[in-house]
């Protein structure tokens, strides 16, 4: 079954040719680096403007030899992102779809990032599912076939984000994370005792928005290094999110952790996380771990084939509660993909 995923949830327009879950054909992706480099992060009405510009020939491009005729299924983000900007992939999915008659499924984006750690192989159960992006860091239990739940999440900023941030303060270019990665490589991660937040009786919660503050008050003072702050704040924030999935890993005895999102592809956190855990991680490939199609793909033909086309008037929702109990059924359980 070929499937071609259409994602534009934030910044990047993203379309990708997929058959039956897991053999990527094509996965292309139009980023808005110009824009955010220029304006220092996403502006959601400029966001959307590019994203009615690239639609059209990124989907030629991630068509390629195939005609829209050879497409078995349509399926696109719904949800969770800039709302303005899923409709765009949205409605050009459902326009596709309804032009050659072909079925469609809207997506949950979160869901689709941890897919893309487990495109290839199946992870043992229960997992840890680790979403760490630009616009959501949350920890999800993957407890076995239809049946998950949200343990944490962060109460402030995305994990990403607070990269993005703390890179603006230091003067880098966005996005932030790949940028505070390689200053940080020089940097003494000591030098400031910087520290991730936590949350009065929510052990599993994160927050990153004091640390941020606290970098912002490093940049004030009359003489600092760049370096040395990168480093700090980047293991104070790794430090946090590491300590907090230990937790969840004891509390629910995981067999497993299973990361996704653009955070995952920092080489300091990977290194990190596998020095610290016996478990199996799962890694996404290398373009899988930011915003892509093929994760929606991949997902979307899962979904479909266990509970059927969604209906055109699927609407896009700007935050999705992860739980299947509240929003069935293409809030399925990443842990059904392959069974
Ligand atoms: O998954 P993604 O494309 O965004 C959302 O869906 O929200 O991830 C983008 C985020 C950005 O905030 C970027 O700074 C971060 O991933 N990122 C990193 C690294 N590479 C990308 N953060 C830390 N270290 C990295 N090496
Ligand atoms: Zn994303």
């Amino acid at each position: 079954m070929l499937v071609l995923g259409i994602d534009t949830s934030c910044d990047d327009t993203a379309i990708a040719v997929v058959e039956d879950g897991r053999l990527i054909h094509s996965n292309v992706i139009a980023s808005q680096t110009d824009l955010l480099k220029e304006y220092g992060g996403v502006y959601p009405e400029m966001a959307c403007r590019r994203h009615i510009e690239m639609i059209e020939p990124v989907l030629e491009e991630a068509l390629g030899k195939f005609s829209l005729e050879q497409i078995d299924l349509i399926a696109a983000a719904k949800g969770p992102g800039l709302i303005g900007a899923l409709l765009i992939g949205l409605n050009f999915a459902k326009g596709l779809a309804l032009a050659t008659h072909k079925p469609f499924v809207g997506v949950n984006h979160i869901e689709a990032h941890l897919y893309s750690a487990m495109m290839d192989q199946p992870p043992p159960l229960p997992a840890l599912g680790v979403v760490i992006s630009g616009g959501h860091t949350s920890l999800v239990l993957i407890k076995d076939v239809g049946d998950y739940e949200l343990i944490g999440q962060t109460q402030d900023d995305a994990i990403g984000e607070a990269f993005d941030k703390v890179a603006r303060l230091l003067n880098l270019d966005y996005p932030g994370g790949p940028a505070v990665e390689m200053l940080a490589k020089q940097g003494n991660p000591a030098a400031y005792p910087f520290k991730g937040g936590t949350v009065k009786e929510r052990p599993l919660d994160l927050s990153f928005s004091g640390l941020k503050t606290a970098v912002l008050y490093a940049t004030q003072k009359k003489s600092y290094s760049a370096a040395d702050i990168a480093a700090s704040f980047q293991k104070a924030a790794f430090d946090s999110l590491i300590e907090k999935v230990f937790l969840a890993s004891q509390k629910y005895s995981i067999q497993s952790i299973v990361l996704g999102g653009g955070v995952s592809s920092s080489l300091t956190l990977r290194q990190s996380m596998q020095d610290r855990f016996d478990v199996p991680l799962f890694w996404p490939q290398k373009d899988l771990c930011l915003d892509n199609g093929a994760m929606i793909a991949g997902l979307g033909y899962h979904n479909y084939r266990r509970y059927g086309a969604d209906p055109l008037d699927l609407n896009a929702t700007a935050r999705i509660p992860f739980d299947a109990k509240i929003s069935p059924p293409s809030s399925a359980a990443v842990c059904q993909l392959h069974l």
